[in-house]
């Protein structure tokens, strides 16, 4: 059984309005057997959700570059509904090293990337194509000029920006114009700064995508810790806090789709149904 879900706009797309971080999927220490990751995705898509998350760099090392990717892209091949319904939304521009990730915004890097994502999605062009991380060694106009490359070539329907700060969101929207239609920033309730980005792009129509929305891998019980005011509205509603710390942000901005991460079935089922969770103007007052 495929339910529906409240939508929300990326560019001329409607997707639930909440979707997927495959990111857990990929983390060395963390990351489940690909038959339970396939049953997270599986999960994700019967719940009404329709945007996935990934990107090139997701992988357990960096000698397997589109892991993450791959995994997605088998898990569509597998499942009995409506793909064309769903967007996925990869990165390029971050690399993985023995030692950790590095950046490259450069043009060259990010045409080689994007080829190698269409090869791990399998796709002949890629529904949203990100920027991952702005590189201080390649001027922002050079890089976001690439993806302007890309969208025209057909090689990407969309295009998005990551990690942006207001003064990059509208160079990029100023250079993309209607190509550009999503930012991913960070924002939760411990990490709020990302306030003027969603503003921007409010202002702009442009879809705000907050990472680690539930506070990142392993810290999500730290709602717990923070305010809890998020666990005496989820007792009241019958819900877990993460589903009320969903609504907090889903009630920001209508541009705000949150992307929680999942490695089980039952934690993005349970974010899922976050996206028709409604809170009280007293109640969003006391979240803060
Ligand atoms: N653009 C960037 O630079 C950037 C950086 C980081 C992340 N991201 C993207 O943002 C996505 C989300 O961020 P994230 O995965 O780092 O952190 P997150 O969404 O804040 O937290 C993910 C963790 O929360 C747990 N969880 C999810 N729903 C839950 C629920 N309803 N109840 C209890 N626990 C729940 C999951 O546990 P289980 O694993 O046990 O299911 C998962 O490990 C990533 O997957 C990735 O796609 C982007």
């Amino acid at each position: 059984m495929h339910n529906t879900m409240t939508t929300r706009t990326i560019g001329d797309r409607r997707v639930g309005a909440i979707g997927l971080g495959a990111m857990p999927m990929s983390v060395a220490g963390h990351m489940p057997d690909e038959e339970q990751s396939i049953r997270t995705i599986h999960a994700a898509l019967d719940a009404g959700i329709t945007l996935i998350d990934t990107a090139d760099a997701y992988t357990p090392s960096h000698e397997d570059v589109g892991h993450n990717e791959r995994l997605v892209a088998r898990a569509l091949s597998l499942w009995g509904g409506n793909t064309a319904a769903v967007l996925v939304a990869t990165k390029g521009g971050h690399t993985r090293t023995p030692g950790g990730w590095d950046v490259d915004g450069s043009p060259a890097y990010l045409r080689a990337a994007c080829d190698r994502s269409l090869k791990a999605l399998g796709v002949d062009s890629i529904g949203l194509y990100q920027h991952h991380r702005p590189d201080p060694k390649v001027p922002y106009e050079e890089t976001i000029g690439a993806l302007k490359e890309l969208h025209d070539a057909g090689k990407i329907q969309f295009a998005g920006i990551s990690n942006a700060d207001p003064g990059q969101i509208r160079l990029a929207h100023d250079i993309l114009g209607e190509r550009l239609v999503s930012v991913q920033n960070e924002y939760s309730p411990r990490f709020r700064s990302s306030e003027p980005e969603i503003d921007v792009c409010a202002e702009l129509g442009l879809a705000f995508l907050p990472w680690s929305p539930l506070g990142g891998i392993g810290r999500t019980g730290e709602l717990r810790e923070r305010n809890s005011a998020f666990i005496e509205i989820a007792d009241a509603h019958g819900v877990t806090p993460q589903q009320v710390c969903l609504a907090w942000e889903l009630a920001r901005s209508p541009v705000v789709i949150p992307i929680p991460g999942a490695s089980r079935p039952e934690t993005i089922v349970d974010s899922a149904a976050a996206a028709s969770l409604e809170l009280s103007a007293e109640e969003l007052a006391r979240l803060g």
